[in-house]
């Protein structure tokens, strides 16, 4: 990988016991009560252990934050801010509120930045408060979040030992080729995954340059999102759009978009294409899959033929080592990989390496590309 962050976790397994270093040594001491309470009166540490008190008290806190976010949105309180600014009593009546409740959510809004209260009293949205709507996918993402946090309850043993999830269920695609033969249940996926797909085809066409792309295929592209964004900028190249039968036939896409049902476990995919991309794709699957895929994308592409890959990888920041690493784990044979272990898999099916390429937002999608030998 020529580009690319060094991720702070290494993916290489150390077996066995440590010694203490110097750090860890002068971490424990600190870490020790005593000193803890004279780090925080002291003039010249006092600021360091707010700041980390503070943190830790974000963390500690984050479970209720989310919660008193996805109530923000269920009552409809950012809806109907959205409309025009409004007092506790307009807003409790207009919704059917406990007042008193409705009080502790609206402060919990502004204490969270999400919304402000003006001088004559009446609440109104943040700037985050106006975006927050508008993100596609977001307002899908946080109401189904109540099914990730039902396999949370017991977090010691979500993240020790092997256990069946309500989530993997929810997504029940992933499992084998005849599972998604469900339209509802394809239906539902897909309109979550379109919703979100703006973003992460933004991110990945700002990384990539396609200029010596002609024919590209999708594999595993949904409702045809990223393809659509493709076309609107590479206005003559030929696009395929590879997925499940239930999934293609719900995708509505222009002409230049080649529709083809098929299943990439159990059928060979189709050839021709100079570019085969893969987004959102591996993360769902174990490595067994991951490796059988990308081993079947080798296959299809002509001698001096792309891989892209686009999606979630560990970099070390919250949004990929804590929510996509602990999401795809509920899924169940989901794996969120870093850009290391997935160019490792990649030369496993035969492709020589990767290069990465850089784009803004990690927390939204990592790219990376590799090459098969001409
Ligand atoms: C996480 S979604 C990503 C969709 C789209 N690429 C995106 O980023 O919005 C994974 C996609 O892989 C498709 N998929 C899952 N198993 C598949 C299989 N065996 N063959 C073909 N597509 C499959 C799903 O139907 C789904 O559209």
């Amino acid at each position: 990988m020529p580009i690319g962050r060094r991720s702070r976790v290494s993916d290489v397994p150390l077996s066995g016991l440590t010694r203490p270093s110097v750090r860890d040594r002068v971490l424990a001491w600190l870490s020790r009560p005593g000193v803890q309470s004279w780090a925080a009166r002291n003039p010249l540490t006092r600021r360091i252990a707010r700041r980390d008190g503070e943190a830790l008290f974000d963390l500690v806190a984050g479970f209720v934050h989310t919660q008193a976010l996805a109530a923000l949105l269920g009552t409809g309180v950012i809806e109907k801010l959205a409309d025009r600014p409004a007092g506790l009593d307009q807003l409790a009546f207009s919704l059917g509120a406990d007042p008193e409740r409705l009080q502790v959510l609206l402060r919990a809004g502004v204490a969270l930045d999400l919304l402000r209260q003006r001088r004559d009293g009446a609440f109104a949205l943040t700037r985050k408060g106006a975006v927050l709507p508008q993100v596609p996918g977001l307002a899908g993402m946080i109401d189904h979040h109540s099914v990730l946090y039902r396999d949370l309850t017991d977090p010691v043993r979500f993240y020790t030992a092997p256990a069946d999830t309500e989530l993997s269920g929810f997504w029940p695609y992933v499992f084998g080729a005849g599972a998604a033969t469900n339209p509802q249940t394809a239906e539902r996926y897909s309109r979550l995954m379109s919703e979100s797909q703006s973003l992460v085809a933004e991110e990945t066409l700002a990384a990539y340059d396609f200029k010596g792309t002609q024919h590209l295929m999708d594999v595993g592209g949904g409702h045809g999102t990223f393809l659509k964004h493709v076309v609107a900028k590479h206005k003559k190249m030929r696009c395929t759009l590879f997925d499940l039968p239930a999934v293609v036939a719900a995708a509505d896409v222009p002409d230049a978009i080649t529709p083809q049902g098929g299943s990439f476990r159990d059928d060979p995919l189709p050839q021709g294409a100079d570019t085969i991309s893969l987004i959102r794709v591996l993360y769902d699957h174990s490595d067994d899959t991951v490796l059988a895929l990308l081993s079947k994308v080798h296959d299809a592409l002509p001698p001096g033929g792309t891989l892209l890959v686009s999606e979630p990888m560990l970099t070390g920041s919250k949004a990929t080592d804590v929510y996509f690493a602990t999401y795809t784990l509920a899924m169940g044979t989901g794996k969120t990989r870093s850009p290391a272990q997935i160019t490792e898999l990649m030369k496993q099916a035969g492709f020589g390496g990767s290069t990465q390429h850089k784009t803004t937002r990690p927390f939204i999608t990592s790219v990376l590309s590799a090459t098969k030998d001409s």
